[in-house]
């Protein structure tokens, strides 16, 4: 599968853009593990503008992850056009995605994110410009619409395509769904089956196993599948899911010790990320490198349904350096070693307790 000119291979499956989620290491980490493509946090085009620390930090990619793509949100057209260039000069990145999706009351209830749902002319607009205004591949995220009674995602997706994007990504749930029920993926599917769409479709909702990817593709027909929740804590499910699109089997040679390792790679490269940091010196610290990463461990599958973990995950949370973490790390390795591994297909991989959702 081609988005413009960058081959994705075979059946692809992408790291969703996730805040406070997708940074840097994290992108990196899946990568290696056989993620197609990867998306950055979502960057406010405005704070790009005023050149808000966070969000030049949010913009920042590597070769090594490439193809790799930078996201923006806005609600106003001169504004995401600027955002884009700086985007497009700054990082260099392979693919400008538009966030039409975010569900959140400060994005949505603004006008911007899955806001721009009610406001179709402006979402056109929007995407013709930023298309007209940069070289690089732009591609757009969204949900079905808005609300119930309003799922115009098939015709909205013509309506897109005219204004010249790559590929769009699909959510298979409302605005007011937020992130109940269960993604309707027989939307995606419908919009994969107009004769007259001929960019790429990438499908996204609750894909969280190699089975539920190859059904992806097999049923509704997407060219690519994204991934996001499910490789919270667990990075090393693109390595499942490739192994199951490409040789039909389910990886067996990923042991606890092995999986226990990658999270432990996982703080380890947060923090030299952190460390190495030069947009503001200041706040390249060891406990810049673990916010993020504190959060993937307290939700990673391999700790759920472990007995009495609760007391440990809140200490993971709480965990204010590298070496708190990995004695943590130990001690539920411990426990993991003395009762057994749960079983991760049986566990919902996101506590929406512990997790900021957009
Ligand atoms: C913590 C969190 C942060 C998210 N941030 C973004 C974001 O910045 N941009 C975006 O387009 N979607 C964002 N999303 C939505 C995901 O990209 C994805 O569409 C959604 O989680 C459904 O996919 P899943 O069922 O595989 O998780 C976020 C979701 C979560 C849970």
């Amino acid at each position: 599968m081609k988005i413009r000119d960058i081959d994705l291979g075979n059946k692809p499956v992408l790291l969703a853009p996730m805040e406070d989620v997708t940074d840097l290491a994290f992108r990196l980490l899946c990568k290696e593990f056989g993620a197609s493509m990867v998306y950055s946090e979502f960057v406010s085009a405005d704070a790009l503008i005023r050149s808000v620390n966070r969000s030049l930090q949010k913009i920042v990619v590597q070769d090594a992850e490439r193809p790799v793509a930078v996201q923006i949100y806005g609600r106003d057209v001169d504004s995401m056009v600027e955002a884009a260039k700086i985007i497009e000069n700054e990082s260099k990145p392979d693919v400008i995605d538009i966030n039409f999706g975010c569900p959140v009351k400060k994005v949505a209830g603004k006008g911007a994110g899955a806001g721009m749902l009610r406001n179709v002319p402006l979402m056109l607009d929007i995407t013709r410009a930023v298309v007209k205004a940069v070289n690089t591949p732009v591609t757009v995220k969204t949900r079905l619409g808005w609300d119930h009674e309003s799922k115009i995602i098939v015709d909205l997706a013509e309506q897109l395509q005219d204004c010249g994007i790559a590929a769009i990504t699909i959510h298979g749930r409302t605005r007011s769904q937020m992130y109940t029920g269960e993604a309707d993926w027989s939307y995606i599917g419908s919009v994969r089956a107009n004769p007259r769409m001929h960019i790429p479709i990438i499908g996204n909702g609750d894909i969280d196993s190699p089975e539920k990817a190859a059904e992806a593709f097999e049923r509704y027909g997407v060219d690519a599948v994204m991934v996001g929740r499910a490789s919270f804590g667990r990075p090393w499910i693109f390595k499942e899911i490739r192994e199951y699109l490409d040789q039909g089997r389910v990886t067996t040679d990923m042991t606890t010790e092995w999986k226990m390792n990658v999270l432990r790679r996982q703080v380890h490269d947060s923090v030299e990320c952190s460390l190495s940091r030069t947009d503001n010196p200041r706040k390249a610290t060891e406990l810049g490198g673990i916010m993020h990463v504190r959060r993937h461990l307290a939700n990673s599958p391999l700790f759920k349904g472990i007995h009495d973990f609760r007391k440990t995950r809140i200490k993971i949370l709480r965990a204010e350096s590298m070496e708190e973490l990995f004695q943590l790390l130990k001690e539920a390795e411990t426990i993991i070693n003395k009762f057994g591994t749960p079983i991760a297909d049986e566990i919902s991989p996101e506590d929406p307790k512990s997790l900021k959702i957009n």
